[in-house]
C-alpha cells in the first residue's frame, strides 16, 4: 500500500519515527527507534545521558535526517534514509508545523520579547505583522509574559525567556511541540513556572514530546512514559504503570536514581 497516498485516519499519529537508525561516522547512536506520538497525547522520554534523547528529537524535528528508517508526518514520508545529514526540501517545507523548545532557549539576544515571538510567523508563515502582533500577546498573556513584551531577554530570569520561547514556538501554530530537557538550565524554583505553562498546553490537547528528567512531571503530565538507553526504547508505558511496575532491570535501575 502506498503510504502516502492512502486517505490519512483520523486516529493515526502526528508524527512517527519508523526504524530510525542514526551514526555519526562510524558510531551509531539510534539503532532502529520506532516511535508514533498520537493526536494530542503527550509523549515524555527519559534516559541517561548519551543514550540518544536529543539525536531521536532532532531527527523528529527535521533539523538531521535518519541514517536509515523515515519519519512520517500524518502519515506521508517526510525524511528518510540520507548518507549526509542533510534534510530533504521536501522536510524543510514541513519543519514549520513541528515547533522545537530546547534546553538553552535560544532566544535572539538583540530582539526584545515580542520581536522573538513575531519573527518567524510574519517571515516564514507571511503572517501580517498586526495579527502576529496580536497573536503574539496573546500567547506572551497564555505563558504569564505580557508585561515583558519590549524587554529584551538579558533582562528576563531562565524560567521567563524558557516560556518565551514557548510562546514563540507556539506562535508558529504548529501541529506538535518538542521539548527537549526544558527545565534542565533552570534553577529549582523556576523550573515550576515552565512545567505548569506545559502542563496546561497538554490539558489543552497539544501533541508534545518532551525529554525530560523531571519524574514528577512524567508521571502527572504524560499520557505515555519511553524509556531510552544506548539507542534504544527499553520499555515504555502508561505512566502508572511505568513508574510503579517498570518491567526491565535497566529501567529500574535508572529509576532508583530519582528516589529520595
Ligand atoms: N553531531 C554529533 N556528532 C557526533 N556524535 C554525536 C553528535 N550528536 C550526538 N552525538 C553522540 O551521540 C550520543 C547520543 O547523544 P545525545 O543524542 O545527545 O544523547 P542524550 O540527549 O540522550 O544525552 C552521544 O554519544 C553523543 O556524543
Ligand atoms: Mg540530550
Amino acid at each position: 500500500m502506498n503510504v502516502s497516498s492512502s486517505p490519512i485516519p483520523a486516529s493515526g499519529p502526528v508524527l512517527k519515527a519508523e526504524a530510525v537508525v542514526k551514526r555519526f561516522g562510524a558510531n551509531a547512536v539510534l539503532h532502529g527507534v520506532d516511535l508514533a506520538l498520537g493526536l494530542g497525547e503527550s509523549t515524555c522520554i527519559i534516559g541517561p545521558s548519551g543514550s540518544g534523547k536529543t539525536t531521536l528529537l532532532r531527527c523528529m524535528a527535521l533539523l538531521e535526517a535518519p541514517s536509515d528508517g523515515r519519519i512520517l508526518m500524518a502519515g506521508a514520508i517526510v525524511a528518510q534514509a540520507n548518507p549526509s545529514s542533510d534534510v530533504s526540501a521536501a522536510a524543510k517545507k514541513v519543519r514549520p508545523e513541528i515547533g522545537m523548545v530546547f534546553q538553552q532557549f535560544n532566544l535572539w539576544p538583540h530582539m526584545t520579547v515580542l520581536q522573538n515571538v513575531i519573527e518567524a510567523p510574519m517571515r516564514v508563515r507571511g503572517v501580517s505583522r498586526d495579527e502576529a502582533v496580536a497573536t503574539a500577546e496573546s500567547l506572551l498573556d497564555k505563558v504569564g509574559l505580557a508585561s515583558k513584551r519590549d524587554s529584551y531577554p538579558a533582562r528576563l530570569s531562565g524560567g521567563q525567556q524558557q516560556r518565551v520561547a514557548i510562546a514563540r514556538a507556539l506562535a508558529m501554530q504548529p501541529k506538535i511541540l518538542l521539548f527537549d530537557e526544558p527545565t534542565s538550565a533552570l534553577d529549582p524554583e523556576l523550573r515550576r513556572e515552565v512545567l505548569q505553562v506545559m502542563r496546561t498546553l497538554a490539558l489543552e490537547g497539544m501533541t508534545m514530546l518532551v525529554v525530560t528528567h523531571e519524574m514528577g512531571f512524567a508521571r502527572r503530565v504524560a499520557s505515555r512514559v519511553v524509556f531510552m538507553d544506548e539507542g534504544v526504547i527499553v520499555e515504555q508505558g502508561v505512566p502508572s504503570q511505568f513508574f510503579d511496575n517498570p518491567t526491565t532491570e535497566r529501567a529500574r535501575r535508572f529509576l532508583t536514581h530519582f528516589e529520595d
